[in-house]
């Protein structure tokens, strides 16, 4: 009966991550504009605040050379300040696999102070009812970055198969 419970909790993040999945959306960060020092503070905090991300919904940071981005915490995104490496040098897709808020800075120079910042609310995709412990924490060993969401169903379906096993 339990394995039974399981395969159907299974079933139901795998349908949820397929449903996510044409559902998603890839937003190219500052949208033509791209990643660079904004013409004014608040460029990327419009930008950001015109669309509605959800789970499954991906950022596209397009690097060009002296770029960065790092994924930081809600004080270092308001202190433009991180300890944590920034990527740099290609293009990095950023998959946005959790609901909750997501806060991007440059670390180049004073560019962040200059609003190449930004943060973002992720809406989840799954029904107000379920809350977030019922969701299996397979998921979140799923990397956050350059990795897609078809990795996600694909690791759900291979943790669905070993736990029938
Ligand atoms: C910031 O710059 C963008 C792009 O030029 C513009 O659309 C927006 O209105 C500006 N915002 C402010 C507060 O000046
Ligand atoms: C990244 O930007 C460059 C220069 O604007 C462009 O040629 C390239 O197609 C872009 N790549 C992606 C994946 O958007
Ligand atoms: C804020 O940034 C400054 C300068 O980088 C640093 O000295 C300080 O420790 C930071 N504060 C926090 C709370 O991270």
């Amino acid at each position: 009966m339990a394995k039974h419970t399981g395969f159907v909790g299974c079933s139901i993040v795998v349908l949820s991550l397929l449903f996510a999945a044409t559902e998603a959306t890839k937003y190219n960060v500052g949208g033509s504009f791209g990643w660079n020092i904004p013409p004014n503070q608040t460029f990327y905090s419009e930008w950001a605040s015109s669309k509605t991300f959800v789970v499954g919904d991906s950022l596209v940071f397009n690097l060009t050379e002296n770029q960065n981005f790092a994924d930081v915490t809600m004080a270092d995104y308001n202190n433009c300040s991180t300890k944590t490496n920034p990527y740099a040098g290609t293009v990095f897709m950023v998959d946005l696999l959790h609901p909750g808020p997501r806060y991007f800075i440059t670390t180049v120079d004073d560019h962040c102070e200059r609003g190449q910042k930004f943060s973002i609310n992720v809406e989840g995709s799954f029904s107000s009812g379920t809350s977030a412990s019922a969701r299996p924490p397979s998921i979140n060993s799923v990397p956050i970055l350059s990795c897609g969401v078809l990795s996600a169903i694909l690791s759900t379906i291979a943790v669905c198969f070993f736990n029938r096993v």
